[in-house]
């Protein structure tokens, strides 16, 4: 079957396949479309290929069959030399952050906002909101092995959200927070959902998922076993 792009979707994922080295199938026949605005959690146990899933869609990996299209953009056609331009639209929260720790958080603000040209003041205006937003603002010149890890993750989660990217997919980005901090989080998800982002969200949290009573996809053994749209 050829895919073809439909403008309600932000991500369509066709018969996607990933198999890693040593015969590992992380990922076996995934189909799934993924509406804007729409606010999805992808769950399953560890294992299950959630990781992965959001990895091919940043692609930080590449399939081994199948086709996605990400923002109207089929990715097995998108150059190396261009996959900067859909990142920009795409914010991620990675599960090991990736902060650069030699530089403030600030300056981890201020990195990805630089990639969106604006001058210095409105950038500073922009990390300062963020940091507020998340509850970091009194960090703004700490170093991030200074921080907690749930402080690390609360900058990994306000670097994602500062350009208000159309899409954002975050990998388990409650993990290192307790509940407080967990419900503080998702408020800001579900702020940036209703004023038009949508949302990928891997967790195998489950009392969270029940919370929020969104969509849910789950995985098992790189298999999709419910919430298949189609
Ligand atoms: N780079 C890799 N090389 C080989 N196997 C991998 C790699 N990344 C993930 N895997 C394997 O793929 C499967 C799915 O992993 P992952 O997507 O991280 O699951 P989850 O995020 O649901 O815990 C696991 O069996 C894992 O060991
Ligand atoms: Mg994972």
């Amino acid at each position: 079957m050829q895919p073809y792009f439909n403008e309600q979707q932000i991500v369509q994922i066709y018969h996607v396949s990933k198999r890693f080295k040593h015969n590992c199938q992380a990922l076996e026949d995934i189909t799934l479309e993924v509406e804007k605005g729409d606010f999805i959690f992808i769950t399953g146990p560890s294992g299950a290929g959630k990781t992965t899933l959001l990895k091919l869609l940043f692609v930080e990996e590449r399939p081994t069959s199948g086709q996605i299209i990400v923002l109207g953009r089929n990715l097995n056609r998108v150059r190396e030399s261009n996959l900067h331009r859909l990142r920009r639209q795409v914010g991620v929260v990675f599960q090991d952050f990736r902060l650069l720790k030699d530089r403030t958080v600030f300056k981890n603000i201020d990195f990805v906002l630089r990639l969106y040209g604006h001058p210095p003041k409105v950038r500073e205006k922009k990390a300062w909101q963020i940091l507020s937003m998340v509850g970091l603002e009194k960090k703004i010149d700490s170093y991030p092995l200074e921080l907690s890890g749930g402080e690390q993750q609360r900058i990994a989660i306000a670097r994602a959200i500062v350009n208000d990217p159309p899409l954002i997919l975050a990998d388990e980005p409650t993990g290192n927070l307790d509940q407080k901090r967990e419900e503080e989080i998702m408020a800001i998800f579900n702020q940036i959902n209703a004023r038009g982002a949508t949302l990928i969200i891997a967790t195998h949290n489950r009392s969270m998922i029940s919370r929020m009573g969104k969509k849910v996809v789950s995985l098992d053994n790189g298999r999709l076993v419910s919430g298949a749209v189609m």
